[in-house]
């Protein structure tokens, strides 16, 4: 990742005071306005996984910044895309998995059937704050039966320490942030 990490942190944009006062918000979206370089990140991503994170059967990204990089990733691979959403979003029968929020409990699900017993899924989002998202994610492909071969994001804000909640993933990043 070394060649291409200073290459996408030129396109990440600092927002100060966005969502609300106080929040520093990492803005990804102007990566996309350089779509060689969207391409060259999920190439390096896959080959990432070819060569270290081994044999998996499926790309799992988060709504809705994870999708932005999971679907491409696996199409790499040649392996299927699973979509992890926000609850109530899913038709059909989900298996879901609760995280605290600021404000209260939120849910993520994926659809039944989607993860088989035993399966290696890697585990793909944007950034990594509190970490409640991804620990909600790791928990819900363990409840359908799968493991988790590794959890990626692009962006890690250290401070507020959501690496703390996921000592049993194998979690890389990107880029790694000392301020929040
Ligand atoms: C953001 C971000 C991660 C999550 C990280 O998503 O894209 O998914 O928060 O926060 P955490 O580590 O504290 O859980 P958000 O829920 O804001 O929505 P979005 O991706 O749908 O824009
Ligand atoms: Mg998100």
């Amino acid at each position: 990742f070394d060649q291409i990490r200073p290459k996408v942190e030129k396109h990440i944009r600092e927002v100060k005071d966005f969502p609300k006062k106080g929040i520093n918000f990492r803005d990804i979206m102007p990566l996309f306005g350089d779509p060689a370089l969207v391409n060259e990140l999920c190439v390096v991503i896959a080959d990432h996984i070819r060569h270290t994170t081994g044999q998996i059967d499926s790309v799992a990204g988060l709504e809705a910044r994870g999708f932005l990089f999971g679907p491409q990733v696996a199409i790499q691979l040649g392996v299927p895309f699973i979509p992890i959403r926000k609850q109530g979003k899913l038709p059909g029968s989900t298996i879901n998995a609760s995280y605290i929020k600021e404000y209260g409990e939120d849910r993520v699900e994926i659809q039944e059937g989607v993860i088989k017993n035993g399966d290696r899924v890697f585990l793909i989002d944007d950034l990594l704050a509190t970490g409640g998202t991804l620990r909600a994610a790791a928990d819900l492909v363990k409840k359908a039966g799968g493991q988790v071969a590794e959890a990626f994001v692009l962006i890690e804000l250290s401070p507020l320490n959501g690496r703390s909640k996921l000592e049993d993933v194998n979690l890389t990043a990107l880029i790694s942030y000392d301020t929040a």
